[in-house]
């Protein structure tokens, strides 16, 4: 991938319904600056059918064998042809993923291969009160030293509520993420409601470095347009 491309990221979480739903989702998709992240059953099938997109999971353990029900491994991931994985999204958090967890997730993915996508966001209520730079300044802390990742800037109030953050707010807490990783080079995404009719507005941003979307990368010609229009910026 063009590290200067824009990064456009598709999150089917636990969509398609059927494998033939998820190739034909894939093969519209595939796009060199685009990174697939579908449920796990489908990982195979979908790297077997990519030329050019890159694949994600949508999540990690930090071990790397034994006796672990119902758990993957950094190193069966790669095995599969995944190169990517997100780390902490909201959902996941709201089922009870603790820092401490995502602190191990991180380094064990890293140490693997894989890049991990790092989701932070705040609340509703972080953000009402003004806090929003400090909640994502939280979750930032569990970054080990050392690992390359990439940061989804993901407001939790903006993830399937049809609302997004404000591209000029997105681009200022880009430059905090960076700020505080101390990374300038740093990949920082925006993820929350994005679809095609908003992607403009994000992706011509210079800070944000590309998109992370969910339910709009379910629509095969709405996913199109966000990666023809992520093909106009760097
Ligand atoms: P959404 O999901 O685009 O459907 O809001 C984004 C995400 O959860 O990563």
């Amino acid at each position: 991938m063009n590290v200067m491309a824009k990064v456009l990221v598709a999150n089917w979480k636990m969509r398609p319904r059927t494998e033939r739903e998820a190739f034909a989702l894939a093969r519209a998709s595939d796009h060199p600056q685009v990174i697939i992240c579908p449920p796990f059953p489908f990982l195979p099938g979908v790297r077997r059918l990519l030329r050019h997109a890159a694949l994600g999971a949508q999540d990690v353990f930090w071990g790397s064998e034994g006796a672990h029900t119902g758990e993957v491994s950094p190193a069966q991931l790669r095995a599969l042809g995944v190169r990517y994985v997100l780390v902490g999204h909201s959902e996941r958090r709201a089922l009870g993923e603790t820092d401490a967890v995502i602190a191990k997730k991180l380094r064990a993915a890293h140490d693997a291969g894989l890049v991990p996508i790092l989701c932070v966001g705040e609340d509703k209520a972080e953000r009402r009160a003004g806090d929003a730079k400090r909640a994502v300044l939280r979750e930032l802390q569990v970054v080990p030293r050392g690992v390359r990742l990439i940061v989804a800037y993901e407001p939790v109030w903006a993830i399937g509520t049809g609302v997004t953050d404000r591209p000029e707010d997105t681009s200022q807490m880009a430059s905090v993420i960076r700020h505080r990783l101390k990374n300038s080079a740093l990949p920082v995404l925006y993820g929350g409601s994005l679809d095609a009719h908003h992607a403009r507005a994000f992706l011509e941003q210079s800070d944000i470095s590309g998109v992370l979307v969910g339910g709009a990368s379910l629509n095969a010609r709405m996913f199109h347009t966000i990666i023809r229009i992520g093909m106009q910026y760097e």
